[in-house]
This record gives C-alpha cells, sequence and structure tokens, in this order.
C-alpha cells in the first residue's frame, strides 16, 4: 500500500521503516532538512536497537524515501500518517501546532481521497479539529474531495521501538468508516497474523486509550517510589516489597520499580495533558494530580540525599554520574531524571563526571561546554578523581561494575544509586557506603 508519514521522530520513522519492511511503499516526509538529508544518507538521527539496518536496507530496497517536499509526500500516500511531536504548551496542554499545521498541508495539496491517520499523541477531540482543519483548507480551494481522520495510537516504547512496532500487542483503531477500518486491517495485515490484535473503538476513545495506558503506566511508578519512601521511614526494604507485591498476578512485577522518577519525552506531558484536559471539563483528576506531584518530588530525592550527604555544601566535590539518558537503549534525554540531577549538583557547587552508553552527544548539545561537567568515555573514567558515584540511568553496563576499582577510584567511597542496581551488602563489602532508594542506608564493612 501507498504511504506517507509526516514526522521522522522516534514514532514516525519505526513506523515508516516497519511498514515499509513488510513490503508498503513508504515515503517519510519531515520539515527538518537536516534530518532528512542524514536519513537520505543512510545516517540515523537517534539511537534505536535493530533501527539503522532496518532503515538503510529498506531505503535501498526502494520502499522507503525520505523528503522535505510535503507535495510529493501527500501525493503519494492514499494512507498518511501524522506522527509529529505534540508537546506541552505553557499550560500544559498538548500543544496541537504542529498537527494541525501537517493537517493544511494535506489539505492544500491533496487531489484525491486520503486516509489522515492520527498517530500523534493528543487529545480527545483532536481528530475532529484536524477535519475541520482539512476541510475549511479545502473549502479556501474550492475544493470537495473526500477524506477520513482515524485515530491509531502508538504504544511503542523508546528503547525497544522497532521490536514493539514489528510485534504489537494491540493496535488500537479508532474509527466509525468501514472504508478506512478495512485499509487499516489490510495495512497491519502482516502484523496480525497469529491472532487479532486489532482493537477497534470510537475516534474519541482511542484518543482517551493512549492517555489512560501512559496515565496508568505512570502511576505504577508513582505509587511504588511512595511507598519505597514509606519504606525508608519504616526501616523496611522496597525492593522485598517489591518482590511481596509483584508475585501477585493482579499486580504484576512489571512496572514497579522504584527510583528516580520517571521522565521522556511521553509520560511528563501526557500526564499534564490529561489532568488539563480533566480540568477543561471540570473534572478533578485527584489520582493523576497525585502521580504528578510524587513523580516531580522523586526526580528531587537522589540530589536532595547527596546534598545531605555532604551537608549542602558541594563546592571542591566531584560526582560521577553514570547515565545520562531517560531511561536505558535510548539516547532520549527529554525531561530524565539525569537533568534534574545535575541542576541541583551545579546548584550546590560540584562540578560533574557523567557517562552513558549512547547520550553522549545528545548531553553536549543540551548542555555545551561547561567547566562544571567533564563527559567521560567510560563509566570507569568518569569515576577518575570523583568523591561519590551517582547512578541515574538502569544502563547493564553498570549493573556488575568492578566493586574493587570503584572503591579504590571514588575519595569518599559512597555510591548513590537512584535505580536500586546493587545488593547492599556486596556493595558493602567492598568497603563502600550505599545509599539507594527505599532500602536502608549501607555503611562499609
Ligand atoms: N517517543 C515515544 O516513545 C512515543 C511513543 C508513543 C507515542 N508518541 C507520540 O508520537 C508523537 C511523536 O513523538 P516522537 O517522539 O516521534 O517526536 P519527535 O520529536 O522525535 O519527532 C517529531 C518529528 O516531527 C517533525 N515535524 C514537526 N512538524 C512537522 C511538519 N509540519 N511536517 C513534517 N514533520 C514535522 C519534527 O521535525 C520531528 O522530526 C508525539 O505525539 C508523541 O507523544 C511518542
Amino acid at each position: 500500500m501507498k504511504v506517507t508519514v509526516f514526522g521522522t521522530g522516534y514514532v514516525g520513522l519505526v513506523q515508516g521503516a516497519v511498514l515499509a519492511d513488510v513490503g508498503h511503499d513508504v515515503v517519510c516526509v519531515d520539515i527538518d532538512a537536516a534530518k532528512v538529508a542524514a536519513l537520505q544518507a543512510g545516517r540515523i538521527p537517534i539511537h534505536e536497537p535493530g533501527l539503522t539496518p532496518l532503515v538503510q536496507a529498506n531505503h535501498a530496497a526502494g520502499r522507503l524515501h525520505f523528503t522535505t517536499d510535503a507535495a510529493a509526500g501527500v501525493a503519494h500516500g492514499d494512507l498518511i500518517f501524522l506522527a509529529v511531536g505534540t508537546p506541552p504548551d505553557e499550560d500544559g496542554s498538548a500543544d496541537l501546532k504542529h498537527v494541525l499545521a501537517v493537517a493544511r498541508t494535506i489539505a492544500t495539496h491533496m487531489a484525491a481521497p486520503k486516509t489522515i491517520v492520527n498517530k500523534s499523541t493528543v487529545p480527545v477531540g483532536t481528530a475532529d479539529k484536524v477535519a475541520a482543519e482539512v476541510r475549511q483548507a479545502l473549502a479556501q480551494r474550492g475544493a470537495d474531495i473526500a477524506f477520513e481522520v482515524v485515530s491509531n495510537p502508538e504504544f511503542l516504547k523508546e528503547g525497544a521501538a522497532v521490536a514493539d512496532c514489528m510485534r504489537p500487542d494491540r493496535i488500537v483503531i479508532g474509527t466509525a468508516s468501514a472504508a478506512a477500518e478495512r485499509q487499516l486491517r489490510e495495512l497491519y495485515a502482516p502484523f496480525n497474523r497469529n491472532h487479532d490484535k486489532i482493537v477497534l473503538m470510537d475516534v474519541k476513545s482511542a484518543e482517551l486509550t493512549k492517555y489512560a495506558a501512559n496515565a496508568m503506566l505512570a502511576t505504577k511508578i508513582s505509587f511504588i517510589n511512595e511507598i519505597a519512601g514509606l519504606a525508608e521511614r519504616l526501616g523496611a526494604d522496597i525492593e522485598a516489597v517489591r518482590r511481596g507485591i509483584g508475585s501477585d498476578p493482579r499486580i504484576g512485577y512489571h512496572f514497579i520499580y522504584p527510583g528516580a522518577g520517571y521522565g521522556g519525552s511521553c509520560f511528563p506531558k501526557d500526564v499534564k495533558a490529561l489532568i488539563h484536559t480533566a480540568h477543561e471539563v471540570g473534572f478533578v483528576p485527584e489520582v493523576l494530580e497525585a502521580v504528578e506531584r510524587r513523580n516531580d518530588a522523586q526526580r528531587e530525592v537522589l540530589a536532595e540525599r547527596i546534598v545531605a550527604h555532604y551537608g549542602g555544601q558541594l563546592q571542591g566535590k566531584t560526582i560521577a554520574v553514570w547515565g545520562l539518558a531517560f531511561k536505558p537503549e535510548t539516547d532520549d534525554m527529554r525531561e530524565a531524571p539525569s537533568r534534574n540531577l545535575l541542576a541541583a549538583l551545579w546548584a550546590a557547587g560540584a562540578q560533574v563526571r557523567a557517562h552513558d552508553p549512547v547520550a553522549m552527544q545528545e548531553a553536549r548539545r543540551i548542555f555545551g561546554e561547561r567547566a562544571d561537567l567533564t563527559l567521560c568515555d567510560s563509566p570507569m573514567a568518569a569515576l577518575e578523581g570523583a568523591d561519590a558515584l551517582a547512578i541515574v540511568t538502569e544502563w547493564k553496563q553498570f549493573r556488575v561494575p568492578d566493586f574493587n576499582r570503584v572503591a579504590q577510584a571514588l575519595r569518599d567511597r559512597i555510591v548513590f544509586d537512584g535505580r536500586n542496581l546493587y545488593d547492599p551488602a556486596v556493595v558493602a563489602r567492598h568497603g563502600l557506603a550505599y545509599e539507594s532508594i527505599g532500602r536502608p542506608k549501607f555503611s562499609p564493612m
């Protein structure tokens, strides 16, 4: 099928490549000329496991094209995906300017019927706004061309985006149009062979499903972080509690890891946007507001712990930081808890030596050259001349460090672990003090 995808970010690029890989003829359009030029030259602007060979192979096979030419993009696809960003506006609502701009672009150039498929995460009612925008632009041209706007939210996880798109656990389609449903069933048939993963519903429910999914996951994280805070104050161990509740199949082990708070480009903005939507309809979202407040506080916990350990005085101290990305297997640092940590350490006068397996370039772009930040090539290099170690991202590379070397390198011999990666007794045995989330503090043995 002929497909056009507007937006070549984490969602659009992966979706476009995966659709091309099963044989669809895909054109990806982006307004970022540098990104498009890179993609045309086979360079992938983001880190996503498995994405580079997938894009290169399908580009070489002639099934995946990249362009800034919106008119050509609109002419190509019978199905046109919207996968542009929906960043938070100043009031926390989702900013729809990119989505509506693409809607206008489609209406300006379309010469035949189109099915517009919205993959961006957008508030309930956005499909109607997109339809109104298209209708208005068509009317201005004096054109009368049929179109449909379908909601098809994306549930991929950064760091596993290719695998998630190739083997989705559900394909939510919101439409009342039998013709659009048929088109999408045909498009997704290669991903729907084992059993029917399509969950068909009305447009508004599909739009709300995406927010409900992210809000539920964020709730689980804030819940376990709240219990971790309690465990610390009561002398309990959150890791024991986590295993104790996770074994209940009604609760499950997923997404109940205590830590330095959730981040990334989705949970914070989507929880915020859903809260905003609730207030717009005069409904107080008690749970969601608490989820957000808990997370805002949790993102400061690691820094507070370090600052408290040093009595508020970090002048002359150097803190090694392992992990900058908001989670492993991505270079995405949008709303990453590491950014809260670094800001607080700098505010207290500390020097930072940081390492991340893939987000170093992104860190350089975000922070620029700073006298109080040294980006290091390896975890061990970050420890050179450091007083303490803080861990913010649970990369596999950090799971089994040589604790003897860590202990020798750190002047103050203390590890602040924002992801509970280690057995405290093991760390302590190597002569290191250890503070983690929701567990008793350990002194060196
Ligand atoms: N990142 C995720 O894990 C994820 C998962 C599910 C859903 N989503 C949602 O998908 C949407 C896209 O997210 P993302 O992370 O891929 O964003 P992104 O910021 O990585 O990419 C968006 C891309 O859209 C391009 N763009 C903006 N305006 C454009 C226009 N008028 N025409 C063509 N291209 C344009 C930008 O240049 C950029 O390359 C968001 O609504 C997000 O909430 C994201």
